[in-house]
This record gives structure tokens, C-alpha cells and sequence, in this order.
């Protein structure tokens, strides 16, 4: 039987290995580790790369995301509006900083935030909006930035997954990440871009939030010893930032093959919509680069798909099992979002990441065709 892992960097590392091994060994021969011309020549790439003016390499994505609230000036006691259907860093950073989450429902197509709800949630204490754009796909900036004008709000985006992901708005392609405020990235392994490590990002146009950004990174310092606020030790490494630097270069091509291996799962897996719901969105609009490929499985029998698969060789992973508003520190509001709540229960992620062999996706469908085929009692499918 085969064994088709639900994540892989072995084809990425044998394409990679000698060009990653020789940048790696020329940080260990500089001796310079922290905050040299990696870093630099990194952070420059990635203005480049998003058309941005500034960039502020740090430690992980969640660090991105604390220290894009606090330099944006958002403090204790203001209310920032976001996804209940997220990893948690998102919530957790501006928890961290005092500030408080508000939850608004997620669209039950896209699985971002629903640009429609937010207004009702908008009161005096609302200083943000913190949009995530999930597994790849990028929210609809157009109405967020919109409302975000219309009351004065600043907008950071979460595109720990998105990176390379387009949006149009103003009837223009623009790269997820790079419209609102800041734009804060995760470079966690397993990301389009990934680190082999932790790392992460602001990307900024604003040069306040630049400058205190580069700040907190860095113990609230612009001057070595002269520290002015309270900061991190939050810097990317010369080593991680080598590794980045190098992959930059293939971030397309490997979004690229996510798009192509998400094609023939979604061309293969469209004929059962009693069942099985593929991604769908308007790609006038969007350019998905699939950090995930999530599918909903219907009529409460998500688990039973999973254990056919497992049992078939095939790992899958559930993204998210656990709306954050009914985590331990949210519970107590006793929220309702139906469309939260239930996605939660109906989605799953299957095998993708990029260089994939297809084949491996043609298994994959197989098995899953297989699996519909049990269900012939629900009076659906013969093949
Ligand atoms: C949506 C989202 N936000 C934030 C983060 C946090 O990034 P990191 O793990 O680099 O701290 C992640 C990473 O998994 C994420 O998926």
C-alpha cells in the first residue's frame, strides 16, 4: 500500500540542497549571525517582491502580528475585529498586547471572514481589522478596506498563508499582504515560503509603523544600547534569512505547482457535491496559491472519510477542529456562529505542497472515489 504523507519537503530539499548547502556554509564562514547582509538583502527581496517600501524581518509569524498591532499604535482595551477560523497566533497577538478579539463569522465558501458582517460589530473602541487570509486564498480586501476607511480603521493583514496569493481591488491584481496597514507573514516550514525554522515578516508602506517595528524587534532599540521602549528579542537569523533569500527565488514555481495540483484535485473531485464540496471562488477576483487544499465532507461524516483514507495509506489534517470562540478563553462570551461552527466540523485538508507528484493526487482521488462508492446506500453515487 501506498504511504502518501500530508506534507513533504523531500522533493524541495533535492531540488534545493546544493544551492541552500553552499548559502548556509557562507554564513558559517562570515561568523555573522544575527542582523547582517542576509537579513538586509532578504528584507530588500521581499520589498521587491510585494512592491512595498519597507520590510522588518523577525522571529516567527506570531511575533509579526504582535509587533504589527503595537506599531500601529493599537493598545490595552481596543477592540480588533477578526476570524473566529484561524490558528490561534492570530487571536493570541492581540490578546497578548491587551487588546480584545472580536469575533466576527466566517463565509461559507471562502472561509474568510465575512466582509458583510463586520459593520454590525464596528463600536467606538474599534481601532482594527485584522483579516487572515486562510489556506491561501485571500479575503475580499475591496469591502474591508472599504469599511476600514469609511470608519477610520487601520487593517493588518494575516498572510502567514498566503504568500504570493493576489486580490483585486480597485479593479487591479494585488499581492495579499501588501494592501492594508501591514501585512504580517509566517515563514513556519511548511508555508509557500517557509524558513527551515521559524521566521517571519512585516511588510509596511507606512514608515511610523516601520520604524517602530524595527524598534521592538529589537529591544526597543534604534541604537545599539539606547533603548526606548519596551521591545523583543525578536530578529530572523543570517541563516534562516540565507534559506529564505534562496527559496525566494522559487516561490512562484512552487506556487505554481500547488495551483496545478489543486486543479486536478478540484477537475477529479467536482463530479460528488452531495458529498464533497471542492474550493470555489471567482478567480476574476482571486488568486488562490493553496497553502492548503481544504475540502467540506457533508452530512457528519468528515471522520469516517478520514479513517477510509488513513486506512488507505492517505494522512489528512483537520484545519480547525476548534472555533476560536469556543476555546477555554472565549467561551464565556457564548457566541453563535453557525457558519464557524459548522465548516469546523465539515472541513479537511488533503496531502498538498508543492512539487507533490501527481500521481500521488491521482491515488489520492481514487481512494476517495472508492470511499463515495460506500456511500452507495445514501442512494448517490455507482460508479
Ligand atoms: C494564520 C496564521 N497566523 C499566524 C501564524 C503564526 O505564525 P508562526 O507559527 O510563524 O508564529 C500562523 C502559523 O502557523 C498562521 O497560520
Amino acid at each position: 500500500m501506498r504511504k502518501i504523507e500530508f506534507f513533504s519537503l523531500k522533493n524541495e530539499i533535492q531540488l534545493l540542497k546544493n544551492e541552500i548547502g553552499q548559502e548556509i556554509m557562507k554564513v558559517l564562514e562570515s561568523g555573522k549571525f544575527i542582523m547582517d547582509t542576509n537579513v538586509r538583502e532578504f528584507e530588500n527581496l521581499i520589498c521587491q517582491y510585494f512592491g512595498v517600501k519597507h520590510s522588518v524581518s523577525v522571529n516567527s509569524g506570531t511575533d509579526a502580528l504582535v509587533i504589527s498591532l503595537r506599531a500601529s499604535g493599537i493598545k490595552p482595551g481596543d477592540e480588533v475585529i477578526t476570524t473566529p477560523f484561524t490558528f490561534f497566533a492570530t487571536v493570541e497577538a492581540i490578546g497578548i498586547i491587551g487588546a480584545t478579539p472580536v469575533f466576527v463569522d466566517i463565509d461559507e465558501e471562502t472561509f474568510n471572514i465575512n466582509p458583510d458582517l463586520i459593520e454590525s460589530k464596528i463600536t467606538e473602541k474599534t481601532k482594527a481589522i485584522l483579516p487572515v487570509h486562510l489556506f491561501g486564498l485571500p479575503c475580499n480586501m475591496q469591502k474591508i478596506m472599504d469599511i476600514a476607511k469609511k470608519y477610520g480603521l487601520i487593517v493588518i493583514e494575516d498572510n502567514a498563508q498566503s504568500f504570493g496569493a493576489e486580490v483585486k481591488i480597485n479593479g487591479e491584481f494585488k499581492k495579499a499582504g501588501s494592501i492594508g496597514d501591514a501585512g504580517a507573514f509566517s515563514f513556519f516550514p511548511t508555508k509557500n515560503l517557509g524558513a527551515y525554522g521559524d521566521g517571519g515578516i512585516i511588510i509596511t508602506n507606512n514608515s511610523k509603523i516601520f520604524d517602530v517595528a524595527s524598534m521592538l524587534k529589537n529591544h526597543g532599540s534604534k541604537v545599539k544600547y539606547y533603548n526606548e521602549i519596551l521591545g523583543y528579542n525578536s530578529r530572523l537569523d543570517e541563516i534562516q534569512a540565507a534559506i529564505l533569500k534562496t527559496k525566494l527565488k522559487y516561490v512562484d514555481k512552487f506556487n505554481a505547482s500547488r495551483i496545478e495540483i489543486a486543479n486536478r484535485y478540484s477537475q477529479l473531485l467536482q463530479d460528488f457535491p452531495n458529498h464533497i464540496k471542492v474550493p470555489k471562488f471567482d478567480s476574476g477576483i482571486y488568486k488562490h496559491v493553496f497553502h492548503q487544499y481544504s475540502i467540506r465532507v457533508l452530512d457528519g461524516l468528515r471522520d469516517e472519510f478520514r479513517e477510509f483514507l488513513k486506512n488507505n495509506g492517505i494522512d489528512t489534517f483537520v484545519y480547525y477542529p476548534y472555533p476560536i470562540h469556543q476555546l477555554p478563553l472565549y467561551k464565556h462570551l457564548d457566541l453563535k456562529l453557525p457558519v464557524t461552527e459548522k465548516i469546523s466540523k465539515e472541513i479537511v485538508s488533503l496531502p498538498m505542497y508543492h512539487l507533490m507528484d501527481l500521481e500521488n493526487v491521482d491515488y489520492i482521488v481514487e481512494k476517495i472515489k472508492d470511499w463515495v462508492c460506500t456511500l452507495s446506500k445514501y442512494g448517490s453515487y455507482n460508479r
